[in-house]
């Protein structure tokens, strides 16, 4: 849906080949971070290649609705004043997340501890997702949340101030609700523990390190165990964001399926605890490689290049690995089915409460378009039809999420007959120049009348 509600239907037709370069926007995760630090920090930290999408946006306007100075220089580069841990001064108004669950999580969790009251909403896709995860949670530290039935938005977030730190287990693996728990532990005084069973992204930790927070992170009994002492003074800083490999996920996987593809994405963050796509996509034999590897801002970075690959295989995605791809099961899919045989995914049911039930999302689309799937509770099965195996044809919903219309469309630019979607508004929340990215590459992106 557009930003007027309006739905956007988008066919991708059968493309040719793809070649070129794609230069895909700054990581998500990363952008939403140096927002909420930079507003958290005494001074002006400067940000360079933000994620200018949607959710991102609404994140820079909440943390000006908090009392922090957020400036646009220029593309991707902003400027934020912060207020200081513990600065934050109460909204006028209702702070609206959008379709951000990152968004609205990590800003509960960086409220949570300065007694000011603050209301939350999103859209319906926001609205419908659980948030008594975040809320449990920051009940330890003395916060009070008033929101719908199962914690559902709107919601109301009183904040405390008289914190006490606590020492937290994550009941899933959740980096947004690890970060919630780190971000109100910033102004509660001695340690905040939070444990892991499963590494979920580390961008909290790595990026509070460089504010000048006391973070350390070590592995007991096999369980990641992270230790933020409260109360620092953050330094403001310069971040250059990475870009996203959420994002980059979308051209590689479409050059991997579409014939005689050859595609260069620079530049591309391969944190560990992000890169489980490309480690499965090359056990499954897709032509994949790294160029260029090296390290900017305390992330490793690459030069992806992908090419057209006729003989991958459907394999067993284990498990452990679901915490660093979870963004990207849907699009795994969508190769899944061009490799020969199945491809299993396991430990997957957290994909049931993302920006739509996206183990349901993709198995009906993917169904209309001549794949066949199977599903449980928490596993995905995809019957790989091989290379130009499959027929398309079908119409996709999106669901008011951005990764199911993305791939969707990249479904259609391998298939036979193409692909359409219902909706393809939702992408601007994450990727907003997918559409001329793909079609500078060669995809043909058709708007359909509605
Ligand atoms: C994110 C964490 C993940 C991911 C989301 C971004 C983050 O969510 O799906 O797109 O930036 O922390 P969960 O923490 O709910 O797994």
């Amino acid at each position: 849906m557009s930003a007027h509600g309006v739905p956007e239907p988008m066919t991708a037709p059968a493309a040719g080949p793809l070649t070129g370069v794609a230069e895909v926007p700054g990581d998500k995760s990363i952008s939403h971070r140096s927002l909420i630090l930079g507003a958290l920090s005494v001074g002006e930290t400067r940000v360079t290649g933000l994620l200018e999408g949607q959710d991102v946006l609404d994140t820079a306007k909440a943390m000006a609705a908090f009392g922090a100075e957020v400036e646009r220089r220029g593309e991707g580069e902003w400027r934020v004043h912060g207020v200081g841990v513990g600065g934050f001064a109460e909204p006028e108004d209702v702070i609206d997340c959008g379709n951000s669950g990152t968004g609205v999580r990590l800003i509960m969790g960086a409220m949570a501890t300065t007694p000011i009251a603050a209301t939350f909403t999103g859209d319906a896709s926001l609205r419908s997702r659980p948030m008594g995860r975040i809320t449990d949670p920051l009940g330890g530290f003395g916060t009070a949340a008033y929101g719908r039935q199962g914690g559902r938005l709107p919601l109301t977030i009183v904040g405390t101030g008289a914190a006490v730190p606590v020492d937290y287990t994550l009941p899933v693996p959740s980096a947004q609700v690890k970060s919630a728990v780190l971000l109100a532990g910033l102004n509660a005084p001695g340690e905040t523990v939070v444990r892991e069973a499963e590494a979920t992204r580390d961008h909290t930790e790595r990026m509070l390190r460089g504010f000048g927070a006391e973070v350390e992170t070590a592995v007991e009994d096999g369980v990641r165990v992270i230790r933020l002492q409260g109360q620092p003074e953050l330094r403001p800083q310069s971040i250059a964001v990475p870009r996203d490999p959420s994002s980059a996920a979308f051209p590689v996987c479409a050059a991997l399926v579409v014939e005689g593809s050859d595609v260069l994405v620079p530049g591309i963050g391969l944190n560990p605890t992000r890169a489980g796509l490309y480690t499965t996509l090359r056990e499954m034999g897709a032509d994949l490689t790294y160029e260029n590897e090296r390290e900017e801002g305390g992330e490793p970075v690459a030069d992806l290049r992908a090419r057209f690959s006729p003989s991958m295989r459907g394999i067993e995605v284990p498990p452990e690995r679901a915490a660093s791809m979870i963004d990207e099961f849907p699009i795994l899919s969508v190769v899944a089915s061009f490799a020969e045989g199945v491809t299993v995914m396991r430990g997957v049911k957290e994909l049931r409460v993302k920006e739509s039930d996206r183990i349901d999302a993709m198995a009906v689309g993917l169904r209309a378009n001549g794949v066949s799937v199977e599903e449980t509770e928490d596993t995905m099965s995809v019957h790989g039809l091989g290379p130009k195996g499959v027929p398309g044809g079908g119409r996709a919903e999106a669901r008011l999420d951005h990764r199911i219309a993305m791939s969707f469309l990249c479904l259609g630019m391998g298939s036979a007959k193409g692909v359409s979607v219902d909706d393809a508004g939702p992408i601007a929340t994450s990727f907003p120049v997918f559409v001329p990215l793909m079609e500078e590459l060669g995809a043909v992106l058709r708007k359909d009348n509605r």
